[in-house]
């Protein structure tokens, strides 16, 4: 079976028994400010799952859409993408595990036609310490469904991933294991916060039995071995508790939610492990292979990359998002050039967008109406940011030719082309290589030193720029950064996530704060942001920091930064919360320094007002506040 038929096949299925077909949600999640993407099927649909009534009814089936940032450098083996469907099916307090085990299996082996053989099962062991007991229902399920059909269907404790490699397989069919069966967004029981919803899950592997085991991952293999013998097919989640202050709660419903990859299951079907030779994905590689006269099997990882990336970044552009140097429009930014720079790497030197982005329409077009309404658009958006960033990519090469031309390329060389020209690292070595220009033995080195003090440079510079340059950690230049950081959330929330930082500066007597917006401030709008802000620093907010690698600042937190892609390698995130609240109101990459909590810039009866709203240049508002 295709992709697109397998897809159609499933939603079909479930409907079939009982279930309304739901639309998919767009990339970007609506009204949840703790994540930048939908990264799986059951995010969008959380409040049915604590128990509102959902207005579909209480089965529902969709293909969603999902997008993990987090993935990005991952991609280049045989299964993992940034973006992919999640085939999804869900009891809201409806059925629960007898339906939803013995549905699945029916699917995947008489509708997909998977042998049934090669499906080997994990299940939740329990845990004391939570007070939450060991799924033996759906051992004895999965144990009766094997046993009809005559397969082995023996039962292994196997407890924690580690253990795994070290007693392996045992010949098992179903595998105990204790935190791998236990599903939740935060990843793991402890990180839960209160309210979040979770519970044991049932996961479904198929074996790759000409796949060997590399002893790299460990000594032997288990379902929950990444060596790529076993690949994940789905995930039945039982989500029936509820983290509270002490424990666990269980939800007013016992719930489904089911999580299968479209990619991996159409994989299956053709019996190969590599996702990339799939209907929603080969055409996008034989594409490529035309444009570049090179061959996936010499070039798979380049063309994986390619077409992976390409493919998320047409869904985020059909829904909405264009490349910018912040948040989503960051990744995209991330995903097109990555995926152009590999494509230089194939040799493919012109623009080849045009050549793409209508291949990847066209496979989803016939089932996403939105992808075929947004068509040209889509190619218009990725096409400017292709030519961009190719300026770059050629002024880096002819940059690197006169540095040759001068004598061997030095790691200081490499470094300010990447500095100056935004051109790769990796992206010099190949042209040099290419061109047999001679490099400096010791390039790598003097590359690291040079990354080193720029880290420096980098973050004396962005403290300089919050100091407002003038060096001052008096309280008074204190409040001021802390208020800086509260009216740009609050000019955000009024305004809208188009304003951006541009500028700030700071004095004793006075915050001065330029920001994107392309018109002047109503009075009522300036009310608001100051109501805002008082607010905040009635609230007394507490005011604390903590260090991040600054990608996963950048694509996972979702936290404001005023710099794009230009900060060190390691950033300060300030973040000011309300003690009784779980999400903080500000959280901003920033050197600081702050006051500790925000009840101090109301000292002595004092209130914040804005002063004065003006242009700054065009497209850039100019702000200047008090506290007074
Ligand atoms: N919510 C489950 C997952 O994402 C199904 O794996």
């Amino acid at each position: 079976m295709t992709a697109q038929e397998i897809r159609l096949a499933y939603i079909n299925f479930f409907k079939d028994r009982g279930h309304h077909p739901i639309a998919r949600a767009r990339l970007v999640p609506e009204n949840d400010p703790s994540t930048l993407f939908t990264g799986s099927g059951m995010q969008p649909l959380l409040p049915y799952l604590l128990g509102e009534e959902h207005p579909e009814g209480s089965r529902l089936v969709d293909s969603q859409t999902c997008l993990r940032a987090q993935d990005i450098e991952e991609v280049g083996d045989n299964r993992h993408t940034t973006f992919f469907e999640m085939l999804g099916n869900w009891s809201l307090g409806d059925y629960f595990k007898s339906e939803q085990i013995n549905w699945f299996f029916e699917f995947i082996t008489k509708v997909v036609g998977l042998d049934p053989d090669r499906i080997y099962v994990t299940v939740y062991s329990g845990d004391e310490s939570l007070g939450i007991e060991k799924d033996n229902d759906s051992e004895l399920i999965w144990r009766k469904i094997f046993d009809d059909l005559g397969v082995s269907s023996k039962t292994v404790d196997i407890g924690s991933e580690e253990n795994g490699y070290k007693v392996g397989e045992q010949e098992g069919r179903i595998f105990y294991y204790k935190d791998k069966n236990w599903w939740c967004r935060a990843g793991s029981a402890e990180n839960m916060p209160v309210g979040e919803p979770g519970g044991p899950d049932t996961e479904m592997f198929y074996l790759y039995p000409s796949v060997q085991h590399n002893k790299s991952y460990g000594e032997h293999c288990h379902p929950n071995c990444d060596c790529g013998r076993y690949i994940e097919l789905g995930n039945s989640v039982f989500m029936e508790y509820q983290k509270t202050d002490s424990g666990f709660s269980k939800l007013p419903k016992q719930n489904v939610d089911y999580g299968g990859g479209l990619e991996r299951i159409a994989a299956a079907s053709l019996d190969n492990s590599d996702v990339f030779r799939i209907s929603l994905l080969w055409p996008i590689i034989a594409k490529l292979e035309e444009i570049s006269g090179k061959k996936y099997d010499q070039y798979t990882n380049d063309m994986r990359i390619i077409a992976d990336h390409l493919r998320g970044a047409v869904f985020l552009s059909v829904d909405g998002i264009a490349p910018s140097n912040k948040e989503q429009g960051y990744v995209m930014r991330r995903l097109i050039r990555r995926a152009v720079r590999f494509a230089f790497a194939l040799g493919v030197e012109q623009n080849f967008l045009q050549d793409i982005v209508p291949v990847i329409s066209d496979l989803y077009a016939p089932d996403f109406p939105e992808v075929n309404s947004n068509k040209e658009k889509v190619l218009e958006v990725l096409l400017k940011e292709e030519k961009v960033f190719r300026q770059t990519l050629r002024k880096g090469v002819r940059e690197l030719k006169k540095m040759s031309d001068i004598g061997s390329i030095t790691g200081k060389d490499i470094f300010t082309l990447y500095d100056t020209y935004g051109f790769p690292m990796e992206l010099s070595l190949e042209e040099a290589q290419t061109q047999n220009y001679p490099i400096n033995n010791d390039w790598k080195a003097d590359f690291n030193n040079q990354m080193a003090e720029q880290r420096n440079r980098s973050q004396t510079a962005s403290k300089g720029t919050f100091k407002g340059g003038l060096g001052g950690h008096t309280l008074q230049h204190k409040k001021y950064h802390t208020a800086t950081h509260l009216m740009y959330q609050a000019l955000r929330d009024v305004l809208g996530k188009h304003v951006i930082q541009h500028g700030s500066n700071i004095t004793e007597e006075r915050l001065r704060f330029d920001f994107s917006h392309p018109e002047k401030m109503t009075a009522e709008q300036i009310k608001q942001v100051e109501d805002i802000v008082n607010g905040q620093i009635e609230k007394d907010l507490v005011v604390t920091f903590e260090e991040h690698p600054t990608k996963e600042a950048l694509e996972d937190l979702h936290v404001l930064g005023a710099f794009g892609d230009r900060y060190g390698e390691i950033v300060k995130i300030y973040r000011m919360q309300a003690k009784d609240s779980e999400l903080p109101f500000s959280l901003e990459i920033c050197g600081g320094p702050h006051v500790e909590h925000t009840g101090q810039l109301a000292e002595a009866g004092k209130k914040f007002k804005i002063i004065k709203e003006e242009s700054s240049s065009s497209g850039i508002r100019r702000i200047k506040a008090v506290l007074s």
